[in-house]
């Protein structure tokens, strides 16, 4: 077989359900430490590199939702390869130019210790970049859920926003929820797992039952 000119490095990928890489990194504001988060939701996201076209809008829409994400006991933490004086300077001009005073810290990844454990680059679109990843990380430090998106494509903030609302409605409440869920509609009842359970859904008081396997309730 032809060897192909993309040299694929083996990286991990941290999947949903398991533990999040432990890390510690210099941020734009000064060390963190994953387990500093610890009893807060996170969302840990890269971009491919500082002072781009696409990344700096992102970067104004995360501050857009950041104090929503707070709402929720939410941070958010950015990452690239760049530098903190790349990062501090990216920071003054989207300030100077967009009139946006970014709060949260972004982490400089200079040698990729990060972005190595949580499979942020993409080798077959470029290997010096990190792809536009999102790992919403819970308050015990576990993966609920991961974005990843191409170097092209800006990220859909309300999206994020919708998703950390989703993961911790289903937390609260038991439920799942359903295509297109937003704050405020009904969510989906766990199916019945026995023929006794299915027979008495229809009964059950507080729900609206479509059929046997789907039905929804408030929140
Ligand atoms: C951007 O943010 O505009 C960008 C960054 C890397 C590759 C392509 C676009």
């Amino acid at each position: 077989m032809e060897q192909t000119e993309t040299k694929q490095e083996s990286v991990m990928m941290p999947r949903i359900g398991d533990d999040a890489p432990s890390f510690e990194a210099a941020t734009s504001q000064g060390n963190i430490k994953l387990k500093d988060y610890k009893g807060k939701w996170l969302v840990l996201f890269s971009h491919p590199s500082d002072f781009t076209p696409v990344c700096t809008t992102e970067f104004v829409g995360f501050q857009e939702i950041y104090p929503d994400l707070k709402e929720l006991n939410t941070e958010l933490l950015g990452l690239s390869v760049d530098s903190v004086p790349s990062h501090i300077a990216w920071i003054r001009s989207i300030e100077e130019n967009f009139n946006t005073n970014i709060e949260f810290p972004v982490i400089a990844d200079l040698d990729k210790q990060v972005a190595m454990k949580y499979g942020m680059i993409m080798p077959g679109e470029s290997q010096v970049e990190t792809s536009r990843a999102v790992f919403v990380i819970d308050d015990k430090q576990k993966i609920r859920s991961i974005i990843y998106y191409p170097l092209t494509t800006g990220r859909n903030m309300q999206e994020i926003l919708r998703l950390v609302k989703a993961l911790q409605t289903t937390d609260k409440h038991g439920v799942s929820t359903p295509a297109n869920w937003t704050e405020g509609d009904k969510a989906v009842v766990s199916p019945p797992k026995s023929q006794e359970e299915a027979a008495a859904r229809a009964e059950e008081e507080g729900i609206e039952y479509i059929d046997w396997y789907i039905s929804k309730k408030d929140v």
